[in-house]
């Protein structure tokens, strides 16, 4: 195990958290995806989809579990449970009451495994991982969606919080609710993202700050596919689906992609990306 290895033997496999299915189901409508879909996913193909997620990340990464809550649908969506930088997690606080219920279990699990909690203004709406996205390419440069689901004051008080740059991003379409639904930034610092799902000042500091030869910006079909709601584990990319043209240039850029098919979990909103969540977000200098 690590703690007995040498530094020059230290482990990189990254650890990611997940949450099975078990309660998974539309039974409420909180973004665009669920409205026609009350009701209309089944246990059987959500496990299957999920256990086909999780065998391809466990090829990848190290899988952490995180026992599913009865009463909390939407907890599988493991990516909504905070923000992990370093050793320390920040526990979401979700704007709907839907998901307010999954607050207690995320914070306790996080506590049992070792993390130290801090906490946002209890005024503040900030939905983790699916609205704060570590950039890979500047170290201790947070990007954050705002305007659904989260809070525009979300912003400065992670900042503060965790002493990082915080690159606060609009978002304008509502299907695209959370940033991870438009946004992922990947190894080596390309960023996959959505153009439309950003209003013009958003989507100028994308610009200001990802070089054009590290931009993969996404048509509205494969972003519509959740292509952007992609899990990158080194020069592995998990996601939904990719059309061919964006397939090849993930492979130019140098990833390899693997489709996972997610579909009944898109009838909620989300994919690959929201269904997991990154345990060892390293904090650089
Ligand atoms: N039904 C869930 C919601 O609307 C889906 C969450 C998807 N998660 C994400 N990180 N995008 O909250």
């Amino acid at each position: 195990m690590a703690e007995t290895m040498s530094p020059t033997m230290e482990r990189t496999v990254p650890r990611v958290l997940m949450c099975a299915p078990t309660f998974f189901e539309v039974s409420y409508v909180i973004n665009p995806w669920m409205t026609d879909h009350v009701h209309n996913t089944t246990a059987e193909r959500s496990r299957r989809q999920w256990d086909a997620l999780r065998e391809t990340v466990t090829r990848h990464a190290d899988v952490a579990l995180e026992e599913p809550a009865h009463g909390q649908p939407d907890m599988t969506f493991a990516a909504n449970a905070g923000l992990v930088f370093g050793n320390t997690f920040v526990p979401s606080r979700f704007r709907y009451a839907e998901r307010q219920g999954e607050e207690a279990p995320n914070r306790d699990w996080f506590r049992r495994h070792g993390f130290d909690i801090v906490e946002l203004p209890d005024d503040v709406f900030f939905e983790g991982a699916g609205d704060g996205l570590f950039d890979r390419g500047v170290s201790r440069r947070l990007w954050m969606g705002y305007g659904h689901r989260s809070d525009q004051a979300a912003a400065p008080a992670l900042a503060s919080l965790l002493d990082v740059e915080v690159l606060p991003l609009k978002l304008a379409d509502p299907r695209f609710y959370h940033l991870d639904t438009c946004f992922c930034p990947l190894a080596n610092g390309y960023t996959l993202y959505f153009p439309a799902a950003f209003d013009a000042p958003s989507l100028a500091l994308i610009e200001k700050h990802i070089p054009p030869s590290h931009r993969l910006a996404v048509h509205e079909h494969d972003a519509l596919d959740f292509a952007c709601n992609a899990v990158n584990l080194g020069k592995v990319v998990i996601l939904n689906r990719a059309s061919p043209d964006l397939r090849s240039r993930l492979e130019g850029a140098g990833f390899m992609v693997i489709e996972v098919a997610l579909d009944e979990f898109m009838k909620s909103g989300g994919a690959a990306k929201c269904l997991t969540l990154r345990l060892d977000e390293v904090v650089g200098t």
